[in-house]
């Protein structure tokens, strides 16, 4: 056990962490919050992955994916279940494991179309809170540290120049690429567009927040930032208890 796991777990049950990773895409949210979660032995949730099932589902009804009533309608007959594993998490969209029908390009894109609606991101943000409700969890998301949870006891937010989140996302994509580096930075700055300028709420830092720039960071460097931040939080004498 780490000193930081013997820190939390002396902490006793009555503290059950939430630690809130928000950020835009490309950022290393998912690679933080795994490595964090196996630090402290919390349970890692990618809620991204849950408006990409709910994505999913609303492309292959031919749905449009700029028109809310119709979005909430499919909303009202979906059930959208994550568990976490031990290296990401496992989808299941009404039953179905979709979790490698979620990461392509169209149902990215289609993602971060459907999340502007306030009714659509209501949902989300019940069934996420359900999710997280008894703590010892790391929530990777956009809003996790502003709307889902705004008493998580640590919350990041994780941050990089649009370039270097490209390239971060053109190099994961193997060895022979569909597309060029200047695509996959262009519909990054989109997505982070359309993320950040939504009128329900946008991509930003919460108040209390602490930002991690990692744009000139490895991502080692980086994940040791992130597991500072915890530590000190840990360190802190907790409010109100
Ligand atoms: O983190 P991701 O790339 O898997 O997220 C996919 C889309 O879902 C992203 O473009 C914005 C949206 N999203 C959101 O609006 N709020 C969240 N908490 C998580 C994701």
């Amino acid at each position: 056990m780490s000193a930081d796991e013997s820190l939390l777990r002396s902490l006793g049950p009555a503290r059950k962490m939430i630690v809130a990773i928000d950020g835009p895409a490309g950022a290393g949210k998912s690679t933080i919050a795994r490595h964090l979660a196996r630090h402290y032995g919390l349970l890692n949730l990618e809620t991204g992955a849950m408006y990409r099932a709910f994505a999913l589902k609303a492309l292959r009804a031919a749905l449009p994916l700029d028109e809310s009533k119709s979005l909430e309608g499919l909303a009202a007959a979906t059930t959208i279940r994550l568990e976490p594993g031990e290296e990401s998490n496992r989808v299941l969209l009404d039953g179905e494991d979709v979790t490698g029908l979620i990461r392509n390009q169209m149902v990215t894109d289609a993602a971060s179309r459907v999340s502007v609606f306030p009714a659509i991101r209501a949902w989300m943000v019940r069934l996420q809170q359900q999710l997280g409700a008894e703590g010892g969890v790391v929530m990777e998301g956009r809003d996790i540290g502003t709307v889902v949870f705004p008493h998580a006891e640590v919350k990041i937010f994780l941050d990089a120049a649009p370039e270097v989140r490209g390239l971060r996302r053109f190099d994961q994509l193997g060895p022979a690429p569909a597309v060029p580096p200047e695509e996959v930075i262009r519909d990054l700055r989109a997505r982070d567009e359309r993320d950040r300028n939504r009128a329900d709420s946008p991509l930003k830092p919460a108040p209390d927040a602490v930002v991690l720039d990692s744009t000139h960071m490895t991502l080692e460097e980086a994940i040791q930032a992130a597991e500072a931040i915890v530590a000190a939080k840990l360190e802190q004498p907790s409010q109100g208890q």
